[in-house]
Formats: C-alpha cells, sequence, structure tokens
C-alpha cells in the first residue's frame, strides 16, 4: 500500500518524507491557496522533496483548457500527475493526455459509475472523496470498496487514491478494502504514530532502566 500526502505544504511534505513513508504527493488549488507564494514554484519544490506522483489540479472547465493547463503543468517535472475533475470534458481531456503519455488522477469522484467512466478513459488514478461523502450522510468507504472490487472484476489498471481522509481509521478502512493507496493529511500522518501503550511502554523501560543503572 502506498501512501501519499495530502498537502502543499513544503514543511509538512518535508517532515513526512524525512519519516520515510512518503510514496507521494497530492495538492489541489484549496490546498495550494492556503500557502505563500508561487504556485507554480511550490509545486516544482514538491517534486524535488518526494521520489514519486505529484498531483496538480487544473482550473478549466473545458476540455481543451485542462489539456493546454495540463500539458503546462506536466512540463515542471517528471513526477507530476494531472488532477482532472470527473466531467464529461475531464473524462475527454484524461483520454486525450493519457494518449499523449501524461498521467492524470481523476478527482472529485463520489460513486463508482464515476470510477467506471475513469477507468474507461485510461486514467492512471481515481480519487474517491471519502470525507464529503460521510459529511453528506453516505458511508464513503463503501464507495472504496465497491471501486476496488469493480476494477479487480475488470483488470482495470487505473489505481484507486483514498482521498478526504479526515482520521487513522480512515487509512485502516481503506487499506482492509485493498486500496492501493491512500492520501493522508499531515496531522493523520501524526496521529497513526500515536499510542498511549507505546508511551506508557517507554516510560516503563526508562524507569526500569535507571533501576539497573542505582544498581551499579
Ligand atoms: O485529496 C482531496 C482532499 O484534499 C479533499 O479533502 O478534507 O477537503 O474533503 P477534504
Amino acid at each position: 500500500m502506498k501512501f501519499f500526502i495530502d498537502t502543499a505544504s513544503v514543511k509538512e511534505i518535508r517532515e513526512a518524507a524525512s519519516m520515510g513513508i512518503l510514496d507521494g504527493v497530492t495538492t489541489n488549488p484549496s490546498l495550494l491557496s492556503k500557502e505563500e507564494g508561487d504556485p507554480t514554484a511550490i509545486l516544482k519544490e514538491i517534486c524535488t522533496l518526494v521520489d514519486g506522483p505529484v498531483s496538480a489540479e487544473v482550473i478549466a472547465l473545458h476540455k481543451d483548457g485542462m489539456v493546454k493547463e495540463a500539458v503546462e503543468l506536466s512540463k515542471l517535472h517528471p513526477n507530476i500527475v494531472i488532477k482532472i475533475p470527473l466531467t464529461k470534458p475531464g473524462v475527454q481531456a484524461v483520454r486525450e493526455l493519457e494518449e499523449k503519455g501524461i498521467r492524470t488522477n481523476v478527482t472529485l469522484v463520489f460513486s463508482s459509475n464515476q470510477a467506471m467512466l475513469a477507468a474507461k478513459a485510461g486514467a492512471s488514478y481515481v480519487s474517491p472523496f471519502i470525507g464529503r461523502l460521510d459529511d453528506s450522510g453516505h458511508v464513503g468507504m463503501d464507495v472504496v470498496r465497491e471501486i476496488v472490487a469493480i476494477y479487480g472484476n475488470y483488470g482495470f489498471e487505473t489505481e484507486v487514491i483514498v482521498a478526504s481522509v479526515r482520521s487513522p481509521l480512515h487509512v485502516i478502512d481503506a487499506a482492509l478494502a485493498g486500496a492501493p493507496i491512500v492520501t493522508i493529511p499531515f496531522k493523520v500522518i501524526e496521529l497513526m504514530f500515536k499510542h498511549s501503550l507505546t508511551d506508557a511502554g517507554i516510560k516503563r523501560f526508562l524507569e526500569d532502566w535507571e533501576k539497573i543503572k542505582k544498581r551499579s
């Protein structure tokens, strides 16, 4: 299973990369808007920090505009993957970009039907948004389970990136569903490390070690 980080913060990406657990990065316009500086420069810097796919999203809503933006973004670094929203023009753009050898990540996916359309168009990745589905009263992970099963049934090569992750439980559920990739916000990565029994265990080991030292 691959762990991507869902952020445009260079600081967070640098720290997560230093943990030795990072396989890629996903950004979006909202995440880039939280960071100071030019988005293009930020994306370029991110590509120097992680040796893996870095998703950068197009803004255009029409197919030709999406393709034009995607071609420019893909020149930034070979690891750039183009995030395209699941719309009719988006799916058309995916087909055209994949045929040009530019990898795509179809985003804002909320149903298995949408994920099938992305796969049929040849998308490299598809991103179901789990947290936002949960927020709207649906079980987001059910959609992940469906997509993983459907892709498996037909041998679609599109990889599922579980996105809009809000908690460590989402990561466990994504893994149990057999999703190949989960993109995780920095604060959730930090929570994944934590367990009170680990802290208590270290404390006790150190206290017992002190007892040994006092004997000599
Ligand atoms: O990768 C998509 C993700 O950034 C959306 O997350 O929390 O805004 O729903 P969220």
